[in-house]
């Protein structure tokens, strides 16, 4: 049975929250049997062709599990296994939460999208420090950081410090999520002085303990353009490291499904975030001119989305909702797409085409919009890639 069957018969009876559970807990079981980790990564391995140097890091694939997917560091080595190319744990806040009560996890699917007003469910850092300390495999882990529901917003630094000093050395890169729409008061800290104040204390919290983490920042799709120059700039002035662009929409315009779904608060993911998710890493990219890695998340579902992701100037990508409607092997297929659309304009590493976009004919088409009637896209069918016309461009921090 192929997935979108499984998924149309079975899993969208199942709350999607615990689908998501249980799929954790699967992969986790299925990866301890002996062999079966080892036989994922050789069949699902992505070409060496994607391979990208970012933050110090060599990521065997630009494609990477979101924040949320694996929010208590459970199950990445599964992740990386079936071919993600990193994972960002989390978001993890100092002390650990349940999170909101009642149904927070919703699938709109004749948006292509998912409702989440989960709240930072976690475990606490301390928890997830111990499951970092003793992981075993190779899988690039990124860590996002978030405030506790229980900590007011004027004492967020010390709390964010608190979960930077026991996850930041642990961690490949560190993410400081100011941007989730269900912790109150949480979006208020993306303006330029809040920011500052974090960014600067997690800085001189992570150079206390001697540790040479890169950092970034997650940032919301429902800033204004003004707002996101601001950030950029700052993250220039403040030698951040990187941008992860972007988290859910508050927004609800357009949506198509059943308004007594879109009700009681929470963020909106995919389709209907990505032609502003690519907007926002447009206008990140102009403005920084690959002074900072970009990380572009938000309603990516196809190759073409993440091929034209790249062209934008991201270095690397993420997704949430492309992988819950398309399954285990989403990662796999998008990676071979990618690297077919890369050997076909005749680069030969993706650092050569990274924010190519206006040298390649065509690039700057935008996004899909062909919907799909909550139909998946599962063919991965491949498009002709235009050739390349200018390259090479180093990316981030060269490799440690
Ligand atoms: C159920 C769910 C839980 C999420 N939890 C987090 C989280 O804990 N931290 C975070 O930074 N982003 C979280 N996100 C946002 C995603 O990381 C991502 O920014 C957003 O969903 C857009 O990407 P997508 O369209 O590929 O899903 C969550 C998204 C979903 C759907």
């Amino acid at each position: 049975m192929t997935y979108e069957r499984l998924f149309r018969t079975v899993l969208r009876r199942i709350p999607a929250e615990t689908a998501h559970t249980l799929a954790a807990q699967s992969s986790r079981l299925a990866i301890a049997i002996p062999g079966v980790r080892t036989w994922l990564r050789r069949a699902l391995r992505p070409e060496d062709s994607l391979q990208i140097t970012a933050l110090g890091r060599a990521f065997p694939s630009p494609l990477g599990a979101a924040g949320g997917v694996d929010k208590g560091a459970t199950w990445f080595e599964a992740l990386g296994a079936i071919g993600f190319g990193f994972v960002e744990v989390g978001t993890i806040t100092a002390h650990k939460q349940r999170g909101n009560h009642g149904q927070r996890v919703l699938r709109l699917l004749k948006d292509r999208a998912v409702l989440n007003r989960m709240g930072f469910p976690n475990p606490g850092t301390q928890k997830v420090a111990r499951r970092l300390r003793s992981r075993s495999g190779d899988t690039v882990v990124g860590v996002n950081i978030g405030k506790s529901k229980a900590i007011p917003v004027e004492e967020a630094v010390a709390d964010y410090r608190a979960s930077a000093r026991r996850v930041g050395p642990l961690a490949d890169y560190l993410v400081l999520n100011v941007s989730s729409p269900n912790t109150p008061g949480l979006v208020s800290m993306q303006a330029v002085e809040p920011l500052r104040s974090l960014v600067t204390e997690v800085q001189a919290e992570l150079e206390s303990i001697g540790a040479d983490t890169p950092l970034l920042l997650k940032i919301g799709p429902d800033l204004s353009d003004g707002e996101i120059d601001a950030i950029a700039d700052l993250a220039l002035e403040l030698k951040l490291d990187g941008i992860v662009a972007t988290n859910t929409t508050a927004d609800r315009d357009g949506l198509v499904s059943d308004p007594s779904l879109l009700t009681g608060g929470g963020g909106i993911s995919g389709a209907p975030l990505k032609v502003r998710a690519l907007e926002v890493l447009r206008r990140l990219h102009d403005r920084v001119e690959g002074r900072l890695v970009l990380i572009s998340v938000g309603g990516i579902e196809t190759p073409e989305d993440a091929w034209g992701r790249i062209l934008a100037g991201a270095s690397l990508l993420q997704a949430y909702t492309g992988f819950v409607y398309g399954g285990p092997l989403w990662p796999f297929r998008i990676n071979r797409e990618l690297a077919q659309r890369l050997h076909a304009c005749g680069g030969s590493t993706l650092a050569d085409v990274v924010g190519k976009g206006s040298d390649i004919s065509g690039a700057r088409d935008g996004p899909r919009s062909d919907h799909m009637d909550g139909q998946v896209d599962t063919s991965g069918a491949t498009q002709r890639a235009p050739a390349l016309v200018g390259a090479n461009r180093p990316v981030g921090r060269s490799a440690a």
